[in-house]
């Protein structure tokens, strides 16, 4: 059987070497040693200057919302994962969708303008497969009308655009170490800004509020994560470039094997580099991408149709809306096996498939 992803997992021996100190320390949570050592050691591999390790990247979302302060109507991309959209729904804000780009599948910034009204308060974007957004389009339009910039990256963990980290884009930006990623802490995410005001407010945050034992400073939420789920994340930081590697050989394999299939990758942004988080093929025709799905499945050999459906038109507490490239581009893209220990033979096979259902 090859499933559609699979978590890396460190050698047992390295992860219970963090657990004999957690057991030492019993210090079990509440920004421990480990989740400390985790957030330093994150803030050097990826170049950044303030980061959060939290419970997950739907909480760090909503931590997002809340410390940048936003009412009313927040811009956002129909063609992402449920998180994007519920979080503002959860944050009792109105989530405005504007279509994506075809070559990119980011929100398409030459149609957010038109979605602006006096009630717009920020722009929310996802990272799409970690394809960095334009993200000086989206900072352009944010700054002419005053608005704030949260980027969904949680996808996007390595990545680089302009030879700087895609998380020091935005306001804010979140991750999800969730164990589906290609780096994480079983579950996990974290919140990135270079602004230390802001940081000092998501970490209020993340803490209920406290400040101090019997004080507060601000409406806050449990966004805390646990020294298990640090001793994961640096267990599994101590093998980033070997999961690269592998992904990056996996995903190059498939361009070769696949590069006669009727069907189309993304555009990736031109001036970042790739972090091989997913592997999503847009087949030329609905039919072609069910009849694979079918053979693939007929072999113990599962996919996911992702992003499907658009947030747009699927939510039961959200008005219904169409839109034409999402709509499309939902309808004919998967997303094939990708993880560290899938094989170049899994691969091979995977690519036959796919191409027999073509020419047959
Ligand atoms: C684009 C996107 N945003 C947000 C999330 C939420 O992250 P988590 O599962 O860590 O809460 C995910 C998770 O898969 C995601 O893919």
């Amino acid at each position: 059987m090859i499933p559609v992803t699979k978590p890396f997992l460190p050698p047992k021996e390295e992860y219970e070497q963090y657990l004999s100190g957690i057991w030492k320390r019993q210090w079990l949570t509440n920004m421990g040693p480990l989740a400390s050592e985790l957030e330093m050691k994150l803030k050097e591999h990826l170049k950044v200057k303030h980061l959060l390790f939290v419970t997950n990247g739907t909480v760090a979302l909503q931590m997002a919302i809340k410390a940048l302060d936003l009412k009313g109507e927040i811009i956002t991309t129909p063609f992402s994962f449920i998180a994007t959209t519920s979080s503002i729904v959860w944050e009792g804000c109105t989530p405005i969708f504007v279509d994506i780009d075809r070559q990119s599948l980011n929100i398409d910034p030459a149609k957010i303008e038109a979605a602006i009204t006096p009630h717009t308060s920020a722009i929310l974007a996802t990272h799409v497969f970690g394809n960095p957004c334009d993200v000086e389009a989206v900072d352009t339009i944010a700054k002419k009308h005053g608005l704030k910039v949260i980027y969904d990256a949680a996808h996007a963990f390595g990545v680089e655009v302009n030879g700087r980290s895609v998380f020091e884009y935005g306001d804010i930006s979140t991750c999800s170490l969730h164990a589906t990623k290609l780096y994480h802490s079983g579950e996990g995410g974290l919140v990135v800004t270079k602004d230390p005001a802001l940081l000092k407010k998501l970490a209020y945050i993340r803490n209920f509020g406290f400040n101090g034992p019997e004080a507060f400073a601000e409406l806050g939420i449990n966004g805390k994560n646990s020294e298990f789920h640090a001793a994961m994340g640096l267990a599994n930081l101590n093998h980033i470039e070997n999961i690269h590697q592998s992904r990056k050989a996996l995903t190059e394999r498939y361009d070769r094997m696949l590069r006669n299939l009727q069907a189309r990758k993304q555009d990736w942004h031109r001036e970042a580099t790739l972090n091989y988080a997913y592997y999503p093929v847009i087949f030329d025709s609905q039919e072609q991408m069910f009849q694979s799905i079918q053979k693939l499945q007929g072999n113990e050999i599962f996919t996911r149709r992702y992003f499907y459906p658009s947030l747009a038109n699927t939510l039961p507490y959200l008005e219904t809306k169409n839109f034409e490239v999402t709509d499309d581009i939902a309808s004919r893209i998967l997303c094939l096996p990708l993880y560290f220990d899938l094989t170049a033979e899994e691969v091979d096979l995977i690519a036959r498939l796919l191409l027999r259902v073509q020419n047959n």
